[in-house]
């Protein structure tokens, strides 16, 4: 017999097709979202999980579920899953970096040229029918070429978009855990290591790129944004939480920051109805690494990493190799 697992929600036909030629999969065609009573529910009779960052894999469902052995979320991020609990309960936990990279730097890109230069904005206007004549002043933005980069979060996905900004000739500051290597600043555009504040401080537009935890929760709220010019841009590809939405709207509604782009929202997929009477905003629904190739090499990876971790082999990107002892 097969080891069963659960694919929690909708993905390519092919992969789950992959995953049928060694476990009996419990998969979700409708895409239901499931509850964590449902999750838990499913999760009873399964060895593995081919989990979303939309699911919450909590300590009590690890408990509920004593024949787990692996959780393989399809994302780079995986703050949904309870990893020490996970290590507790000898349950291996994988991610999926790297084949991202390149397409969540491209999107980090358009969000800061769309809200630096206001493009859905002047679209919007546009499509209601409202242009009427060219004006000197119409939609003036704020000017990318020669401006100053802020990334927040400098891993792999940090110096891709660095190493991009050498094509509009600008500065970039930053701020990590901990510095690069002067091989990897000099590879990121030079980038230049700065505290948080002063990165605030300088940069015109700034990227926050840098993984969630309890940790960095409100890392940004209204004491950081007061630290930023007038005229500066906040992108968030990261994760919702990292910001304070409530502090940021009140700051783009009173034009402390010129406008921010934001891919990721706090309780998403519900986000707050105030965002949408901001005009000085571009939202995104969380599609960062969204494009064919990208989602299908994620869930290759996930997939690669379900079958290593259920058949005796060292999963490709495992979080907890303490999970073993
Ligand atoms: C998406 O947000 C991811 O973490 O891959």
């Amino acid at each position: 017999m097969k080891p069963k697992i659960l694919i929690t929600r909708a993905v390519f036909p092919d992969v789950i097709q992959r995953l049928e030629n060694f476990f009996e999969v419990d998969s979700n065609p409708a895409d239901k979202i499931y509850s964590e009573a449902e999750l838990i529910e499913k999760c009873r009779d399964k060895v593995g999980v081919f989990a979303n960052p939309a699911d919450r894999i909590s300590a009590s469902l690890m408990q509920a579920c004593p024949q787990l052995k692996a959780v393989c979320n399809m994302a780079v991020g995986y703050n949904n899953i309870d990893v020490a609990a996970a290590t507790k309960a000898g349950i291996k936990v994988t991610n999926t970096p790297d084949v991202l990279n390149q397409t969540t730097a491209d999107f980090a890109w358009a969000l800061l040229m769309a809200t630096a230069r206001r493009v859905t904005e002047s679209e919007h206007f546009l499509r209601a029918g409202k242009w009427e004549k060219w004006t000197y002043d119409g939609f003036l933005g704020a000017d990318v070429y020669g401006s100053t980069l802020g990334i927040i979060g400098m891993g792999r996905i940090g110096q891709a978009i660095a190493r991009r900004s050498m094509g509009f000739d600008m500065k970039v500051v930053y701020h990590n855990r901990s510095q690069l290597t002067p091989a990897q600043e000099a590879h990121a555009n030079h980038a230049q290591y700065q505290s948080r504040e002063q990165v605030l401080k300088e940069a015109d537009h700034i990227v926050l790129v840098l993984p969630y935890s309890s940790a960095v929760h409100h890392y940004i709220g209204a004491a950081e944004i007061a630290r930023m010019k007038p005229s500066a841009t906040l992108i968030n590809i990261a994760r919702g939480g990292i910001v304070d939405d409530a502090a940021l709207i009140a700051a783009l509604k009173r034009g402390q920051i010129a406008a921010a782009g934001l891919d990721v929202f706090e309780n998403e997929p519900a986000f707050n109805p105030e965002f949408l009477t901001c005009t000085n905003v571009v939202l995104t629904p969380h599609i960062a690494s969204a494009s064919e190739p990208t989602r299908r090499a994620m869930a290759n990876c996930a997939a690669d990493n379900l079958i290593a971790a259920l058949s005796g082999q060292t999963p490709p990107n495992w979080l907890n190799p303490e999970s073993a002892q």
